[in-house]
C-alpha cells in the first residue's frame, strides 16, 4: 500500500477466531478448503483507535450491563453532519443488535401477516427471509439490467405499490449485490410513489460510507420532510469499519408515532441492551476512524481495478457490473455456465472458492456470482487464479 498509515496488504490469519466467513465453511458449503469471498465482512483489521479503545475496555476487567451514552450518539450525529449534512436528533435513534434484526422488527411493527413487502430483486437475500419468516409475502419490483447497468423499474413500482396487500418497501441503498448508489432523482421518484400509496419505506443504508471516487450519496430521509416522516433508516458502523461481530446498529425514525410503534415491538420481543464492547468500538470508529476509511476506499478502488483487469485479460467472457458502492462485486458468469447449480459446483468443487451464488438473490440472479473484494490483494489474486484455472478446465472437458 502506498504512503498511507494503514497496511491493507497485511495478511491476518482468521482461522480459529469463530469467523463465519473463514471457519464455518464445512458447515455452510460442505468443504473446508475454500478461499472465502462470500459474506460481507472484510479481511482487514479495524482502525487502530478502535483496537486501542477496545483494549482499554478489556483491561478494565468488569463487563456488566451497558447503556449508550451521549458520547456514543454524538459520534454518530457528528459523522452524519460532517459527511452527509444530515442533522440527526438523539431522540430519533433506536438501538438494535443489527440491521437484519431491525428489518425483522420493522416488518412486525408496521405490517400484518399476509401483507406484501416490496423489494427490488436481485437483492440481499435476508430481505426475503425476513419477509417470509414473518408470514408476509414478497412483492418484487425487479431491477432492469441493460447496457451493463441496473436501473430501477419505476413504472412497475407504480403498479406494485397499488397492489392491495402492499404496505412496505425495503429499499437497499446502496444496493447489495448490484452495487448501484441510487441518485437523488431515482430516490425522489420512488418515494413519491410510496408516499402516494401509503407504503412505508425502510431504507437500509448500511453500505452508504463505502462508495467509489466521485459517487455521491443521498440519504433517503433527507429528500423532504414528507420522506423523513414516512420512512425509517437503518444504519450501522459494521460495514464501514469492519465491526459486524459487534452486533450493533442504529435505526433512525424521525416520525414520533412510528418510533413509538417500533419501540413497542422492540420492548415486546427482545429489549436488547448493547454489548459492552460494541458502543466503545463504534464511538472510536466514528470519532477517529475517518482517515482509515479514506485509505480503505482507495484500496478497495485498486482492488476493483485489479479484478476488472484480471478478468478482462484472463476470462473475457465474464462481465463485471461496475459498482458505484460496496465492496461486493456482481459478476456475470452466464456465458461460462448459465445453470446456477452447475455454476455453483464449478466454484465450490473445482475453483475451491466460496462466493455468494447469484441465484440466492433471486429475480435475475442466476448465472451471476457476488465476489467480496475486501481482502488483501494477494488473496483476491489467488481466488481469481483459482477461478480462471477451474473455468478453463471446465471448458476443456465440456
Ligand atoms: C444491505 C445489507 N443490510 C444488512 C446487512 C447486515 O446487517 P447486520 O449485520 O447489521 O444485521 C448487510 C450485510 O451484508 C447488508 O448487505
Amino acid at each position: 500500500m502506498g504512503a498511507g498509515k494503514y497496511d491493507f496488504d497485511e495478511l491476518t490469519d482468521r482461522k480459529g477466531t469463530n469467523s463465519v466467513k473463514w471457519n464455518d465453511l464445512k458447515n455452510r458449503f460442505g468443504h473446508e478448503d475454500l478461499l472465502p469471498m462470500w459474506v460481507a465482512d472484510m479481511d482487514f483489521k479495524a482502525p487502530k483507535p478502535v483496537i486501542d479503545a477496545l483494549n482499554a475496555r478489556v483491561e478494565h476487567g468488569i463487563y456488566g450491563y451497558s447503556y449508550l451514552e451521549d458520547s456514543y450518539y454524538n459520534s454518530i450525529i457528528n459523522w452524519y453532519k460532517r459527511r452527509y449534512h444530515w442533522e440527526l436528533k438523539k431522540e430519533w435513534f433506536v438501538f438494535t443488535p443489527g440491521v437484519v434484526p431491525a428489518i425483522n422488527l420493522a416488518i412486525r411493527a408496521f405490517t400484518r401477516p399476509g401483507d406484501g413487502v416490496i423489494v427490488q430483486g436481485p437483492v440481499y437475500y435476508p430481505f426475503y427471509a425476513s419477509i417470509e419468516s414473518n408470514g408476509r409475502h414478497v412483492i418484487n419490483n425487479p431491477l432492469i439490467f441493460g447496457n451493463d447497468r441496473y436501473e430501477m423499474n419505476l413504472e412497475d413500482l407504480e403498479k406494485k405499490a397499488r397492489e392491495p396487500t402492499a404496505q412496505m418497501m425495503i429499499l437497499c441503498s446502496p444496493h447489495n449485490p448490484i452495487g448501484r448508489v441510487w441518485d437523488r432523482e431515482e430516490l425522489k421518484r420512488l418515494g413519491e410513489i410510496c408516499n402516494e400509496n401509503n407504503i412505508l419505506v425502510i431504507a437500509d443504508e448500511i453500505h452508504s460510507d463505502l462508495r467509489y471516487p466521485g459517487i455521491s450519496f443521498t440519504n433517503y430521509a433527507t429528500i423532504s420532510e414528507e420522506f423523513a416522516q414516512n420512512s425509517i433508516t437503518c444504519t450501522a458502523a459494521s460495514k464501514t469499519f469492519n465491526l459486524a461481530g459487534m452486533q450493533i446498529s442504529n435505526v433512525i425514525i424521525p416520525n414520533r408515532k412510528l418510533r413509538q410503534q417500533y419501540e413497542n415491538i422492540v420492548e415486546a420481543t427482545s429489549s436488547p441492551m448493547p454489548n459492552t464492547f460494541a458502543a466503545v468500538a463504534v464511538e472510536a470508529a466514528y470519532n477517529e476512524g475517518e482517515d482509515w476509511l479514506e485509505e480503505l476506499r482507495e484500496y478497495l478502488k485498486e482492488n476493483l481495478e485489479f479484478l476488472k483487469r484480471y478478468l478482462h485479460e484472463n476470462l473475457p467472457e465474464v462481465k463485471v457490473v461496475e459498482p458505484q458502492g460496496t465492496y461486493l462485486v456482481w459478476v456475470d458468469f452466464s456465458k461460462i455456465e448459465s445453470d446456477p447449480a452447475r455454476l455453483e459446483k464449478l466454484m465450490l468443487n473445482d475453483a475451491k472458492v466460496a462466493l455468494d451464488e447469484g441465484y440466492i438473490f433471486r429475480n435475475g440472479g442466476d448465472g451471476f456470482e457476488r465476489i467480496n473484494i475486501a481482502c488483501p490483494r494477494t488473496i483476491l489474486e489467488k481466488a481469481l487464479e483459482q477461478i480462471t484455472r477451474a473455468v478453463r478446465n471446465y471448458q476443456r472437458n465440456l
